[in-house]
């Protein structure tokens, strides 16, 4: 793929410099600033503060954070850097609760330690790096495949939808729900977007809008209680959202007003599909109950963005960064070995053994 954007890296390692080279995803769309991070503190901080944001992005984020935190050990033995590796491991846990990728790259992480236990500590430190090294890499092929298998289900001159920001920036490359519409652009498409600002912290209009426009493809930025008029009037042939945990039943947590959409798509007939790497799917999460989600500052909603606070000092203000789809709203759910359709406790469940 050619497009800029889908050039831009937004996470890697600079091993010779000890860092992770963060695109900082707060400052967008108006400076493109790459911040250098070495230290665990750092990287937990900037996952928090969404410097990095967005399920795979952030996996990978912390897949480097532990191994760059692990490699700062002076431990002389397994033991010894297994306990500095856990540490870190749960510091890094710590940072953001609804995306599962986070745990899932930090588990797999912990996996290669302890298969490499016989090794010397420079070794291991070594197979840290290979480990999530290829997570970054294997993400850009599942994002590629995920928008091939979206794609299938899209025609071309079709008005699409899509909420927050599930594209290259919040991924290794092209995305999960933006990667059909990287794909459709370079196959002639002419697919006509819309993007939903997505309150709060409007990822949509800084970082959707943002990538869309620098790739050339027709986008247009709604606010996010547009989206029901823009259905209506028939501009809308499907609904595409990238995910942060899918449960075994196909419930799915995605950003706040992810679950308002699929009611407006299911009263206009719409379909709504979510797109998602098989690591965004947690098997232990029965239903959608048993998805933490993250309460983030009120001052999020009243003051964040505006010159002047925009609410009443000291109103009470909730601020759930996330929500759940119910299962029965979601058309189906595209991963990068097919698509998942109702009944999604089997579907999900044959898709993850699939080769
Ligand atoms: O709070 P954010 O910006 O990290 O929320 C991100 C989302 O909700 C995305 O839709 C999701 O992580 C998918 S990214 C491919």
């Amino acid at each position: 793929m050619t497009t800029p954007v889908a050039a831009i890296q937004s996470v890697q390692l600079d091993d010779e410099q000890n860092a992770l080279i963060l695109l900082d995803q707060t400052l967008l769309p108006n400076e493109k600033v790459f911040l250098q991070l070495t230290t665990v503190e750092e990287i937990w901080d900037a996952i928090y503060r969404l410097k990095v944001r967005g399920a795979p992005a952030i996996g990978i984020a912390a897949a480097y954070g532990v191994y760059l935190g692990t490699k700062q050990s002076n431990a002389a033995t397994f033991s010894e850097l297994s306990a500095d590796f856990q540490a870190v491991k749960q510091y890094l846990a710590s940072s953001r609760p609804t995306a599962v990728n986070l745990f899932w790259a930090l588990n797999r992480m912990e996996e290669r330690l302890k298969k490499e236990a016989e090794k010397s500590v420079q070794e291991i430190k070594d197979a840290l790096r290979d480990e999530a090294e290829s997570i970054r890499l294997e993400d850009e092929k599942i994002c590629y495949s995920i928008g091939e298998h979206a794609l299938s289900l899209l025609q071309p001159g079709w008005g699409l939808l899509t909420h927050c920001n599930a594209g290259t920036i919040a991924t290794a490359k092209y995305g999960t729900a933006l990667a059909p519409i990287y794909l459709g652009q370079e196959q002639g498409y002419d697919f006509q977007v819309f993007a939903d600002e997505t309150r709060p912290l409007l990822q949509g209009a800084r970082l959707t809008a943002w990538e869309l426009q620098e790739a050339g493809v027709d986008v247009t930025l709604i606010c996010d209680n547009m989206a029901s008029h823009v259905m209506k009037e028939g501009k809308v042939q499907a609904v595409l959202t990238g995910c942060d945990r899918v449960a075994a039943n196909g419930d799915t947590a995605n950003k706040i007003g992810t679950s308002g959409l699929a009611v407006l798509a299911k009263h206009y007939g719409i379909p709504f599909y979510i797109c998602a790497p098989l690591s965004t799917i947690d098997f232990e999460c029965k239903t959608g109950e048993d998805i933490p989600i993250e309460l983030r500052k009120p001052e999020e909603i009243t003051t964040t963005w505006y010159e002047k606070p925009m609410a009443p000092e000291n109103v009470k203000a909730y601020n759930p960064a996330f929500d759940i789809t119910d299962h029965e709203l979601i058309t189906g759910i595209v991963t990068e070995k097919g698509i998942a359709y109702p009944p999604y406790q089997e579907s999900l469940a044959y898709l993850r053994t699939k080769d």
